[in-house]
């Protein structure tokens, strides 16, 4: 069973679960008239379970996973794709759907995020299969996504849900004095699919400090670094889609900023349906 939990957790989902009956609604009729079929992905499908809280006060919230697969109205997906890295989250998965639902045409495969998304950009691309659209749900706890992986999906008919880790990883791998270790600054590189360089000069200012053997010229991070980073990852997903939808902003207790999530689309429509949603969401947080 999974640890994360707060109320965004269950706000998050009910936004990705609204999407969802809105899409199929939509594509309902155009996927009868055309013979399009639909898959739902995602890639870091977890238990089934989430536990939200501490061991004296806890509470278990259902997953998307079990979510999506219990919509049975205005119809299915035609074929559904649960990716999950860790053995027993995989287990616990399995048992919370495929048991569960043993005639829906469901798979649960236990490896890395990255490799099933470029797997299914190939699958979208050729049509051998049938025409499919796909539904995708991207919900790392970290920053296991890399950019290199979106980049496969470009211009495809995939609505893409992704939770970014602004303020808890892009902002914590932001050292203010811009002393930032090999492996974490590797790890902003493969994220954000941007070179050290572009890294630092997007997010650090360069502050000039008098001393008695003249100036000394020291970078400091922005102070707008996690809502900067939301920017940066909309525009650069605007690279890869033609449309980006407002984040749903996801706040802990006291306040601070430490998800946005979001939607990226190729479909005018589908970011209109998707700003509604979020902005009715951020509106209650
Ligand atoms: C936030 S949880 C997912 C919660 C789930 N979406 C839900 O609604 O129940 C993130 C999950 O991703 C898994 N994970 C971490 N790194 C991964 C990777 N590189 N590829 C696939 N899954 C990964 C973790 O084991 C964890 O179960």
């Amino acid at each position: 069973m999974n640890k994360f939990g707060g109320d965004w957790t269950e706000n998050k989902i009910e936004i990705l679960v609204e999407y969802a009956v809105a899409y199929l609604t939509i594509m309902n009729s155009f996927a009868n008239k055309h013979k399009w079929k639909l898959l739902y992905f995602d890639g870091f499908a977890g238990s089934g379970y989430i536990k939200k809280g501490n061991e004296e006060n806890q509470k278990i919230i259902i997953g998307a996973a079990s979510r999506i697969l219990n919509i049975s109205k205005p119809r299915e997906f035609d074929l559904y794709y649960f990716v999950e890295k860790e053995t027993n989250n995989v287990k616990s998965l399995k048992e919370n759907t495929k048991d569960i639902y043993p005639d829906k045409n469901i798979h649960v495969v236990e490896t890395d995020c990255n490799e099933k998304i470029e797997a299914m950009s190939r699958f979208l691309s050729t049509r051998q299969n049938g025409i499919y659209k796909a539904l995708a749900y991207i919900d790392p706890c970290g920053m296991q996504l890399n950019w290199s992986s979106l980049e496969t999906l470009e211009k495809l008919s995939v609505d893409v849900w992704i939770l970014v880790p602004t303020g808890m990883g892009v902002n914590r791998l932001l050292k203010n004095d811009g002393r930032i270790s090999e492996a974490w600054i590797s790890k902003l590189e493969l994220f954000l699919g941007m070179s050290r360089k572009e890294i630092i000069d997007y997010f650090y200012v360069e502050d000039i400090i008098p001393t008695l053997f003249g100036d000394e010229v020291i970078i400091k991070k922005e102070e707008r670094a996690v809502e900067k980073s939301a920017e940066l990852y909309s525009k650069r997903l605007k690279k890869l889609f033609n449309f980006v939808s407002d984040p749903y902003i996801l706040k802990n207790k006291s306040n601070s900023v430490m998800f946005h999530f979001l939607m990226a689309t190729n479909n005018k429509a589908a970011v209109k349906v998707a700003n509604e949603i979020v902005n009715k969401y951020n509106k209650l947080s």
